[in-house]
Parts: C-alpha cells; sequence; structure tokens
C-alpha cells in the first residue's frame, strides 16, 4: 500500500514538473572537437563551440526560411554525401538562376586560415555564412525577412537564448552559430589517416600513388614524380593558396578569380587550392566544374596543362619539359592513392546530418 502511495506520489511530481514551463537559458557546455591526429586548429576565441551554438548552426544549416520562397537551405547546394558540395556544375538558386562557380565542400574549415570561397573574399568563416543567404543567384533574401521568420519560431527562440548569452536572433548570431556548426565538421578518418596512424596498409598501387604524389617533377626523367604535393600540401592537401594550376592561357581567362578581390593583375585566374579530402566523391572539379572525373583531372597535369603570365612556377616547369609524362599505370596509382582519402565516417556522420 505504501509504495503504491509513493509511486502514485513520484508520478504526479514527475507530470507537475513537465508541465511547468522551463526557463530557458543560456548553455555554456563546450562542444568536444574530435579531429583525431590532425594538429590543433586555431579556432577564434570570441565564438567558443558549444554544445547548443553547433545544435543551433546546424538547425539553420539545414533551414529553408534562410531562402525568399523558403524553398533552399545551405544543405540544398552543400550535400552532405557528396562532401557537402554538389554534383552539379552550378548550382540553381531560388530564382532559378545559376551561379558561375562550383559548390565547395564543407570540412575541415577550422584548419582554414587564408579566406573562404574560391577567390577568398569572405575573410573568416562568419563573413561567409551571411552571404549566401543574401545572394540574388543563391538564396536572394533580405535579412530582416530572415530575421523576422526565424522570430516567429518558439523553436528558434529557445535555441538562440540556449546558445548565446544575449539570446537575440539577430545577424551577428546568426552568423556565429553557422560558424560553429561549420568548424564542428571535420574528416579525418579517411584511409591514409589509419596508415599514417599505423592502422592501415596501403595496396601496392596506393603506396606508387602515394610516392608520385609526394615527388618532385624530375626533367631529367630518372625519378618519376607528380608534383602534387607542393601545391597540395599538409594534413588537409592544401597550401591555403591562390594559385593558378594551368586551366587557360592568357586569352581564355573567363573568371579573374583571386584577382577580383586584390584587383591586381598578378592574381589573375587564381584560385583557392582546394583540399583533396574526400576528392573522390565531390565531382565535377575546379572553380568552374569543368572537369567531370578525376581521370580528367589527372591528364590536366600530365600534358593539358596551359602556360600563362599566371601559372604557377611549377607547371610552367613541367610545361617545357614537356609534361609530366605519367603512364596509363602511373596514372592509375595516383588515382588509387586519391581515393585512399575518401572518409566513410565523415560522409556519414548522423551529427552533421539534418537535425530531427
Ligand atoms: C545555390 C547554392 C548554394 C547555397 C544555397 C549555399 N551555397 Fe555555399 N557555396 C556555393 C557555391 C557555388 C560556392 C562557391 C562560391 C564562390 O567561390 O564564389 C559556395 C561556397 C561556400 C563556402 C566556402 C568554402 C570554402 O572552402 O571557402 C562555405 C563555407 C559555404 N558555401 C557555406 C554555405 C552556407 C552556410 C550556406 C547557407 C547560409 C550556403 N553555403 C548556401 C553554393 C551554395
Ligand atoms: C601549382 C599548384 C598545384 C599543383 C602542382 C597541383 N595542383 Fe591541383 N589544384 C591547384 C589549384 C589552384 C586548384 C583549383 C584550380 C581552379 O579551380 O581554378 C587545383 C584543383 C585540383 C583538383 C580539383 C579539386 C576540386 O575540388 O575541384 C584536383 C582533383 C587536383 N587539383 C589534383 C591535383 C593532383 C592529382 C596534382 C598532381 C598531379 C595536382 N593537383 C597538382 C593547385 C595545384
Amino acid at each position: 500500500m505504501n509504495k503504491i502511495v509513493s509511486v502514485t506520489l513520484f508520478l504526479i511530481i514527475i507530470i507537475a514538473s513537465c508541465t511547468d514551463p522551463v526557463e530557458v537559458t543560456y548553455d555554456s557546455s563546450p562542444f568536444n572537437l574530435q579531429y583525431g591526429s590532425l594538429p590543433t586548429p586555431d579556432l577564434p576565441s570570441d565564438n567558443p563551440l558549444t554544445v547548443e551554438g553547433v545544435k543551433l548552426g546546424r538547425m539553420l544549416f539545414y533551414e529553408t526560411l534562410l531562402s525568399k520562397d523558403n524553398t533552399q537551405a545551405c544543405a540544398s547546394c552543400h550535400i552532405q554525401k557528396d562532401g557537402f558540395s554538389d554534383l552539379n556544375q552550378f548550382s540553381k538558386g531560388v530564382e532559378g538562376k545559376f551561379g558561375g562557380r562550383q559548390a565547395m565542400t564543407i570540412f575541415n574549415m577550422a584548419w582554414h586560415n587564408n579566406g573562404f570561397f574560391w577567390d577568398g573574399r569572405a575573410p573568416k568563416l562568419r563573413d561567409q555564412a551571411l552571404k549566401p543567404i543574401q545572394d540574388p543567384l543563391e538564396m536572394n533574401e533580405k535579412l530582416e525577412n530572415v530575421r523576422a521568420k526565424l522570430s516567429n519560431s518558439p523553436k528558434y527562440i529557445d535555441q538562440f537564448k540556449r546558445a548565446f548569452v544575449n539570446g537575440t536572433i539577430d545577424d551577428k548570431n546568426i552568423s556565429l552559430a553557422l560558424e560553429q556548426f561549420m568548424f564542428s565538421i571535420v574528416s579525418y578518418q579517411s584511409k591514409y589517416d589509419q596508415y599514417k596512424d599505423g592502422k592501415a596498409m596501403l595496396t601496392d598501387s596506393e603506396e606508387r600513388g602515394r610516392q608520385l604524389f609526394f615527388t618532385e617533377f624530375d626533367p631529367s626523367g630518372k625519378v618519376k614524380g607528380a608534383e602534387c604535393f607542393h601545391c597540395h600540401a599538409g594534413p588537409n592537401f592544401t597550401n591555403d593558396e591562390y594559385m593558378n594550376n594551368g586551366l587557360d592561357d592568357d586569352a581564355n581567362f573567363k573568371d579573374l578569380g583571386r584577382a577580383k578581390v586584390t584587383m591586381t593583375t598578378d592574381d589573375n585566374a587564381k584560385f583557392l587550392t582546394p583540399s583533396l579530402r574526400n576528392i573522390e566523391v565531390t565531382a565535377p572539379y575546379m572553380h568552374d566544374g569543368r572537369f567531370i572525373t578525376l581521370e580528367e583531372v589527372v591528364d590536366h597535369y600530365n600534358e593539358h596543362a596551359k602556360y600563362s603570365t599566371t601559372a604557377d612556377i611549377l607547371l610552367q616547369y613541367n610545361l617545357q619539359s614537356g609534361g609530366l609524362k605519367l603512364s596509363s599505370q602511373d596514372k592509375a596509382d595516383l588515382l588509387s592513392f586519391l581515393r585512399t582519402l575518401t572518409d566513410q565516417s565523415y560522409l556519414n556522420n548522423i551529427s552533421y546530418s539534418k537535425p530531427n
């Protein structure tokens, strides 16, 4: 009898506490960023990653209210299974118009220290985050409308309170939350990472490809080298610099890239060296998505790179000696190596997927 009374009392207390409106407050619990053997990232100290901040950024990343007609989210062009890029050469915006550049991948943004976008026009990730919302070729929405739409949503009113001390639904907090979520997306568990940690073996072909990738081009032809590592350098396979990899000669520069930001002709047709992690799944390739396959990319570097006034010196050197002279076996090996950079854990990580 006594037991029944106490169980009933217990249930009443539970039910009562559930119907009480719970006060939503700021929660500073830090987000635990996992990055394996990658170096410690240099994150901005004025926007510490918190569990609730990352959660808000994830909600916003998948939120169609950010676009003019409420049909498009960031995730419409940045699709997780494709390395958060777009398989279309150019992405279609809400007005049905197409931009002129290939959507970029999103991972390891925390190690990106030299600007965002193909031409680096956004110095910080938080600056980047508000641009696609307002871009007429992308989501084409006014920030004041976004603020108003989110302010009508109880779910967002609460989540901004949990994520920020001032709890305000404003442009700054929208950009900081998106920055936090994008910083939380990390790719560090490819076969190549496991190999580096001594936990996986490369096949003979992958190992030959690895050597070609990391060996300098030798004009005498004694040593075979594909010269990729000078530009696709370091743990993320990018030197974080703007370069011209010989896609066009001067007469055919269509997109001036970095020069549009720096206004100097020395930067004509230079673009950010992209990371090669997950490259197998992020076709098409280059800033204008001109190559459909990785085979075409390797053929470009092997024999089709073009001379121009801003083409990187490494390519000019190769061009003068008649290309890299890779055999079909060498090319196949290089591709096998590139495929070791695919990271299934990242591509399938449910913490980056659409929230319920
Ligand atoms: C209509 C398609 C589209 C939508 C929607 C879109 N993006 Fe993008 N995104 C792109 C394209 C295209 C680029 C490359 C643009 C350029 O360099 O000029 C890009 C580049 C980026 C980059 C740069 C990555 C790097 O390595 O520098 C980030 C980060 C990014 N987008 C995040 C977002 C966020 C956050 C949203 C939502 C607020 C969003 N995108 C919405 C197409 C889109
Ligand atoms: C001189 C520097 C340089 C060298 C050497 C170089 N790359 Fe690149 N790579 C770049 C730049 C810059 C881009 C982006 C160019 C653009 O889109 O305009 C790029 C783009 C790529 C892309 C497309 C990435 C994407 O997301 O679209 C692949 C794949 C690639 N390189 C592989 C290689 C391989 C393999 C080698 C060696 C055979 C190599 N690169 C050598 C600088 C270089």
